[in-house]
């Protein structure tokens, strides 16, 4: 498309606009999501703090309060000690990538140990900051501490592992590897961004499910995604450490903006998201979080329940709302399930796909997908 010479007339814009949109999926309708629909009645502060900028806060006192705010409640959350310090950021892969800048800032190492699940923003922080990541095998789609603690060597620079893997969902044994990592003194990233907001309150049903959080002596920062299952609107993360002077580290002096130094990659940051997430996260509370988790994990039940009844094989057992389901043909059926107007992420190292059973989604919308799913794999091996 070329640069428009000449200026539009605003209602065609809009509609031109509102075209585009209209071929998006509807967020009902996208199953492989780890992201959230924001709620409907929380839209307008979106837009109300749509020309803040966390990034020069002296002009946004108030938006820079319910940062600190958010912030406060983030580090409570996750049992974070006085010495701890937060950052609001972009998501999963920025805060994984403080981290490892931290990491980097503290030990002479050159590689960050993680499982073969970590996240492939660890690829991208491998290359951006010239760091290697050694991968290690797992046992049973979790790291392994046994094979951890035989590949620590002085080379180490980090450790990271995983609480609410990307593919399957399931959560690393957090608590040994900080043990490790306490013991040898090697800095220690949970990436927490997709379990960071459904493992606690899963904890608090009773669920038996490790710690993961900064009560653990061996954790030393952590990454969280509001926009994943905190509900709060795209692009919001958390980047915690377990001391706030490490970021003086990473940080640069801002000398013609109002803060002392940075130290997120992002300088303009807009004020919407945060302000967004402050109201979600104080609209549910503790309470409201633990119904959102209880109802995904029931629903997970019902889906891995129909899939069985209908001839279905999971991959492995749900720990948390994340279902991987084999299929023969795995790209053809996911082609099928998109003609059929499903989005549902391959995994093809799995020969699966996966569902992330989010807490928008509804047992009716499922009973649909299901029998779509059924007449895609008819097709598929006719
Ligand atoms: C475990 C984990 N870490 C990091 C990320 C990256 O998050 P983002 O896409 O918000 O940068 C994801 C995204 O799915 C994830 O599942």
């Amino acid at each position: 498309m070329k640069f428009p010479e000449k200026k539009k007339n605003l209602m065609e814009l809009l509609n031109e606009i509102r075209i585009f949109r209209e071929r998006d999926f509807e967020y009902s309708r996208i199953l492989g999501t780890m992201c959230s629909k924001p709620d409907r009645e929380l839209i307008q502060i979106y837009s109300d703090f749509l020309e803040t900028n966390l990034g020069d806060p002296k002009n946004f006192p108030g938006t820079k309060e319910i940062e600190d705010h958010l912030i406060g409640m983030i580090l409570d959350l996750f049992h974070a000690p006085s010495s701890a310090g937060g950052r609001i950021v972009s998501g999963g892969t920025e805060g994984n990538m403080l981290a490892i800048a931290i990491a980097k800032n503290l030990s002479r190492g050159k590689e960050v140990i993680a499982p073969d699940h970590v996240h492939f923003s660890f690829q991208k922080i491998a290359k951006i900051m010239g760091v290697k990541l050694k991968i290690v095998e797992t046992k049973n789609h979790v790291m392994d501490v046994n094979v951890l603690s035989r590949n620590i060597t002085k080379d180490t620079l980090a450790v990271v592992s995983v609480a609410g893997t990307t593919e399957l969902g399931l959560v690393d044994p957090i608590p040994e590897i900080s043990d490790v990592c306490y013991d040898n003194n090697i800095f220690f990233h949970v990436d927490a961004a997709f379990g960071g907001f459904l493992v606690p309150f899963l904890k608090d049903l009773g669920y038996d499910l490790p710690d993961f959080d900064f009560k653990l002596k061996g954790v030393s920062s952590l990454s969280v995604d509001g926009h994943k299952m905190g509900g709060c609107a795209i692009p919001l993360g958390f980047f915690l450490a377990r001391r706030e002077e490490w970021f003086k580290k990473i940080g640069v002096e801002t000398p013609y903006v109002s803060t002392e130094y940075q130290s997120t990659i992002l300088g303009t940051r807009s004020g919407a998201p945060v302000a967004y997430g402050y109201a979600r996260l104080k609209l549910l509370g503790r309470e409201g979080f633990i119904e959102q988790a209880k109802k995904c994990m029931e629903l997970t039940n019902y889906v891995k329940e129909k899939l069985e009844e209908h001839g279905f094989t999971l991959f492995t057992e749900p720990t948390l709302n994340v279902i991987a389901v084999k299929v023969k043909d795995l790209d053809k059926v996911v082609k099928e399930l998109y003609d059929r107007g499903w989005s549902v992420n391959p995994i093809r190292r799995f020969s699966s796909f996966r569902l992330v059973i989010m807490p928008h989604l509804e047992k009716e919308i499922i009973d649909r997908f299901i029998d779509d799913l059924r007449d895609a794999c008819k097709e598929v091996t006719k």
